[in-house]
């Protein structure tokens, strides 16, 4: 693990992640210039294989690597995160290592695998809600929906213990992995189960979440990752209706979310009161975009990627779920829900 942390320092990463991810001239939730990094990415000699390999999930040829590229390689075997193919040749199957504070976390690679869809996630609002926790010491924390582990592992500074759980096998394998990377083994936790299943009985000073939240109308395929169903609001209820029962006195959770709202205000706030009784919920709106404009991005940019369903269909499946719903707006919001010490 020293050796993959050591390795991931010194082969540009950062420049890696930047240049497989992100278009040119798109600046993307981290900093750097996008045509800057892969030049220097293609000037860093085995750049150009470790790119191929690491952002682009080619096939390498294996004397194409040097010697820690290759031990690279087979931490990632043990890991179930890559190996040798035929031909003498290996490949990972499709991660970045993002660069994140002072080090590294691997996640999947959202742009560069196209077709394949991304099961182990860290964004723009993963950053946001990472940024948003409490920064106190010797925390109990649960990140519920872990993704990668960046709330859990990086979110607040010296965790008692981190609990990462997650119902996609792959996102806790990551987890796991990442806990290496940051150092913090022995104190994390990284758990396969649906919400707070693995952790009946148990309690936290906090929890954190990112649930997916994307409104998807019936019948629209969506990646899990990010499926809220018809109203975004599928995972949240859940998360709200158990906090209760998982934070300790004093503890609270706080989620980054998308809240549909209406002309009276967030859908949630009709039931948010029923879902958490004894919690003080607060929510802090940071954007505000019209339903319309969702429903325009989101038919656009699924047309490409949901077999079957044209641009038109998904625009006409959006409109007709917002105006049922009554929603004109989505409300990008940070939720608090605290329990009385
Ligand atoms: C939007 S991603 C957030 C990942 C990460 N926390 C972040 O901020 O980057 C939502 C995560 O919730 C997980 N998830 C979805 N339903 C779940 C459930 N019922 N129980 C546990 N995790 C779930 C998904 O697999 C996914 O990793």
């Amino acid at each position: 693990m020293v050796a993959l942390r050591r390795h991931i320092g010194a082969t540009r990463y950062g420049d890696l992640y930047r240049s497989t991810i992100l278009a040119p001239g798109e600046r993307g939730p981290f900093p750097g210039d996008v045509a800057a990094a892969r030049g220097r990415v293609a000037a860093a000699g085995s750049g150009e294989t470790l790119l191929r390999l690491l952002g682009l999930g080619e096939a390498v040829a294996a004397d194409a690597l040097d010697a820690e590229a290759r031990a690279l390689i087979a931490l990632l075997e043990r890991a179930g995160l890559g190996g040798p193919v035929p031909g003498n040749l290996w490949r990972t199957d499709g991660w970045v290592a993002v660069p994140f504070g002072a080090g590294h976390l691997l996640a999947d690679c959202p742009r560069a695998y196209g077709g394949q869809e991304v099961r182990v996630y860290l964004g723009p609002d993963s950053i946001l809600l990472t940024a948003a926790l409490p920064k106190v010491p010797g925390l109990r924390v649960l990140d519920m929906g872990a993704g990668c582990g960046v709330q859990g592992l990086l979110g607040v500074p010296e965790p008692a213990e981190s609990v990462l759980v997650d119902i996609e096998p792959r996102a806790v394998r990551f987890c796991a992995l990442n806990a290496e990377l940051c150092g913090l083994g022995p104190r994390v936790r990284a758990v396969l189960g649906d919400l707070y299943e693995p952790v009946t009985g148990e309690r936290f000073d906090l929890i954190a979440c990112v649930p997916p939240y994307v409104p998807v109308p019936r019948g629209v395929p969506y990646s899990g990752v990010a499926n809220g169903g018809p109203d975004g609001l599928g995972m949240l209820r859940r998360l709200l209706g158990g906090a209760g029962d998982h934070l300790r006195p004093g503890g609270r959770l706080v989620a980054v979310c998308q809240l549909l709202a209406g002309a009276d205000g967030p859908l949630l706030a009709r039931e948010a009161a029923a879902l958490a009784p004894g919690l003080r919920l607060t929510a802090e709106v940071f954007s505000r975009v019209p339903a319309a404009q969702l429903t325009a991005e989101l038919s656009a940019g699924l047309a490409s990627r949901v077999p079957g369903w044209t641009g038109a269909m998904l625009a006409e499946a959006y409109g007709a779920a917002f105006r049922d719903l009554g929603a004109t707006d989505v409300l990008g919001t940070v939720l608090r829900a605290e329990r009385p010490a």
